[in-house]
């Protein structure tokens, strides 16, 4: 790995598509090979450092912002960093990926109707419904990643076998990165 910086994984995809459990598992994987490793999950971060920030695209960018400047702080310090979060433009995934030398972009891709179906957190609902606006997917945009490092589809494979497939990725690229 560059002079000792660690991976980022950066999981971008639908809310409901699957970026923080996929995360959670690959985060699992590496502590069990004596990796240090820090999981950068949306949720989690607008409730702390991204606090106050909406979801017009402006925010959506901040958030992006802060969480890429935190990315990279971790990864040059050799910590593997899993970031997990919609990302919806692709302006913002190329922002992430030139801070960040050993950014990997990963595309949780689901169809819109899986993750609606889903709807674990009852988002859709309330997007549909109109009570949630400017909701990725439903009334605000998702920009598909064009050539992502990875993609994994959630719809059709289990979540064991997203995780081998990242894990094989890093296997046979993470010392050329
Ligand atoms: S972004 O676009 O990258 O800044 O979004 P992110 O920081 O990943 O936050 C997405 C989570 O916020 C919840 N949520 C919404 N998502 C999308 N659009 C709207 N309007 C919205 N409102 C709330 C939702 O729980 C997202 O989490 P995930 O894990 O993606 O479902
Ligand atoms: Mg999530």
């Amino acid at each position: 790995m560059k002079n000792g910086y660690g991976s980022v994984l950066w999981f971008t995809g639908l809310s409901g598509a699957g970026k923080t459990t996929t995360a959670k598992a690959v985060e699992k994987k590496l502590l069990e090979r004596g990796r240090r490793v820090e999981l950068l999950d949306g949720d989690e971060l607008r409730a702390t450092v991204c606090k106050g920030l909406g979801f017009s695209m402006e925010d959506r960018f901040e958030n992006i912002r802060r969480i890429s400047y935190i990315a990279n702080l971790l990864s040059r310090n050799g910590v593997d960093v899993l970031v997990s979060a919609i990302s919806p433009y692709k302006a913002m995934r190329e922002y992430a990926k030139e801070q960040i030398p050993t950014f990997v972009e990963i595309y949780v891709k689901c169809p819109l109707h899986v993750c609606e179906m889903r709807d674990v957190k009852g988002l859709y609902a309330k997007a549909r419904s109109g009570e949630i606006t400017r909701f990725t997917g439903v009334s605000d945009p998702y920009e598909e990643p064009d050539n992502p490092a990875i993609t994994l589809c959630t719809s059709t494979s289990t979540p064991e076998q997203n995780v081998d497939q990242v894990l094989a990725w890093i296997d046979v690229n993470a010392s050329t990165m």
